[in-house]
C-alpha cells in the first residue's frame, strides 16, 4: 500500500480504536482524535506509542482546531468520522447536544475535509436512521426526509448522511448493532450485548427491556472495520472510495431473547432473564439489507455470530482478569 495518513475521529472509541488498530498494520500513520466523552485511553493501549500513531484530545465540535490538524499533518488522504455522541438512551434525554456532535460539527468536519481536499471522507452513520420499519430487510432508500426516526440520535445521524450523500463527497456506513471486545459494558447506555456478556459473567440476571421480541442485526466490529476499508478504497478490488449510503450489518437478525440465550449459552449461566419496562426511542425490528455495499466492494461478513460472542466473553473475562 502507498503511503497514507488518516485522520480517525473517535479512535478511542470501540470502533475507532480497532480501525486505528487495522490501519497501522496495514502500515497506514493515523492522526488520532477524541474527546474521551464516551471513548477510552485503555482503547488505544495496543496502538498508542506506534511511531504512525499520532493522538489529540480535542472535541469534534472544535472545527478550526480540526482544521489546523489537518493542515499542520498535511496531506490527510482520508477521514474517518466515527466521534459522536453513541448512545441512542442518552440522546434521548440530551437532544440539543446529540444535533450539535452528530449533524452540525459532523457538517463543519465533512466541508473542511473537502475544503482541504481529502480523498475521502467515511462516517459512522447508522441504523437508527431508518426509524421504525418492518421485520423485512431495510435497504438505503427507505430513509428519507420524511422518515420519523424514534431518537435525537437517529435523526441527528440521518441529517449528516443525507448531506454527505448529496454532497458527492464521501460515504455513510449505516451501521446496524456493532459489538466484539472494547465495547464498555460499564453504562446503563452501553450496548446490548456487551451488557449481557457482563451480566451473565457475573451470574446475574440478563436484563431484557420490554419483552425481548425486539429483533436486531448485530455485526462482529472487526467486519465492521472491513467495511470501513473498502469504503476507504483501502481494501478489495475496489480502489476508488464510496460515495453514498451503505448498510452495514449481517443481514440476519435475532431477537433479543434469543440473543440473552446464546450469550447464556456462551458464559456459562444458567440464571434467568428479568424483563424490564421497554426502553423509550427504542424501535422493534431492524435488519439490513446489505447487497449496496456488497455488489459495490464484495463485502461479506465472516463472524457469526457464536463465534463473535465467545471472542467478546473471552475478552471480558481477561478484562475482569486484569482489573480484578
Ligand atoms: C444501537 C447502538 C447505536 C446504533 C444502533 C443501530 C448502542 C449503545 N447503540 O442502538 O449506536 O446506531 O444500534 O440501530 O450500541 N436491551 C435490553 N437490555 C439491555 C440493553 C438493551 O433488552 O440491557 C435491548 C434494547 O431495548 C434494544 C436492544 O436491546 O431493543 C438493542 O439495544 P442497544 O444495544 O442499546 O442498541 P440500539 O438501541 O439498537
Amino acid at each position: 500500500m502507498p503511503p497514507i495518513r488518516c485522520l480517525v475521529t473517535g479512535c478511542a472509541g470501540f470502533v475507532g480504536s480497532h480501525l486505528c488498530e487495522k490501519l497501522l498494520a496495514m502500515g497506514a500513520s493515523v492522526v488520532g482524535v477524541d474527546n474521551f466523552f464516551s471513548g477510552h485511553r485503555r482503547n488505544m493501549a495496543l496502538f498508542a506509542d506506534h511511531p504512525g500513531f499520532l493522538f489529540y484530545e480535542t472535541c469534534i465540535t472544535a472545527t478550526g482546531e480540526l482544521a489546523d490538524i489537518l493542515a499542520l499533518h498535511a496531506p490527510v488522504q482520508i477521514c474517518f468520522h466515527l466521534a459522536a455522541v453513541v448512545s441512542v438512551a442518552w440522546s434521548m434525554e440530551h437532544p440539543d447536544w446529540t444535533m450539535q456532535v452528530n449533524y452540525q460539527a459532523s457538517e463543519r468536519l465533512h466541508a473542511v475535509c473537502r475544503e482541504k481536499g481529502l480523498g475521502a471522507f467515511v462516517f459512522a452513520g447508522s441504523a437508527a436512521e431508518y426509524g421504525e420499519t418492518g421485520l423485512a430487510a431495510i435497504k438505503e432508500e427507505a430513509a428519507g426526509p420524511d422518515t420519523v426516526q424514534a431518537s435525537p440520535y437517529g435523526r441527528a445521524k440521518y441529517l449528516t448522511s443525507h448531506l454527505v450523500e448529496h454532497s458527492g463527497f464521501g460515504a455513510s456506513l449505516r451501521c446496524f448493532n456493532i459489538y466484539g471486545p472494547r465495547q464498555d459494558p460499564g453504562s446503563p447506555y452501553s450496548g446490548v450485548i456487551s451488557r449481557f456478556c457482563r451480566q451473565a459473567l457475573a451470574d446475574e440476571p440478563i436484563m431484557i427491556f420490554g419483552d425481548g421480541g425486539q429483533t436486531r442485526d448485530f455485526i462482529y466490529v472487526a467486519d465492521v472495520v472491513d467495511a470501513y476499508l473498502l469504503a476507504a478504497g483501502l481494501a478489495g478490488l475496489h480502489t476508488t472510495p464510496l460515495r453514498g449510503v451503505f448498510n452495514v450489518g449481517r443481514g440476519s437478525a435475532i431477537s433479543i431473547l434469543e440473543l440473552a440465550g446464546i450469550v447464556a449459552g456462551v458464559a456459562g449461566s444458567h440464571i434467568a432473564p428479568r424483563f424490564l419496562p421497554p426502553r423509550p426511542g427504542d424501535i422493534r425490528h431492524s435488519l439490513a439489507d446489505v447487497s449496496r455495499l456488497a455488489g459495490a466492494t464484495g463485502f461479506a461478513p465472516q463472524v457469526g455470530i457464536e463465534q463473535g460472542l465467545a471472542a467478546t466473553v473471552e475478552w471480558m473475562r481477561s478484562e475482569a482478569t486484569v482489573q480484578g
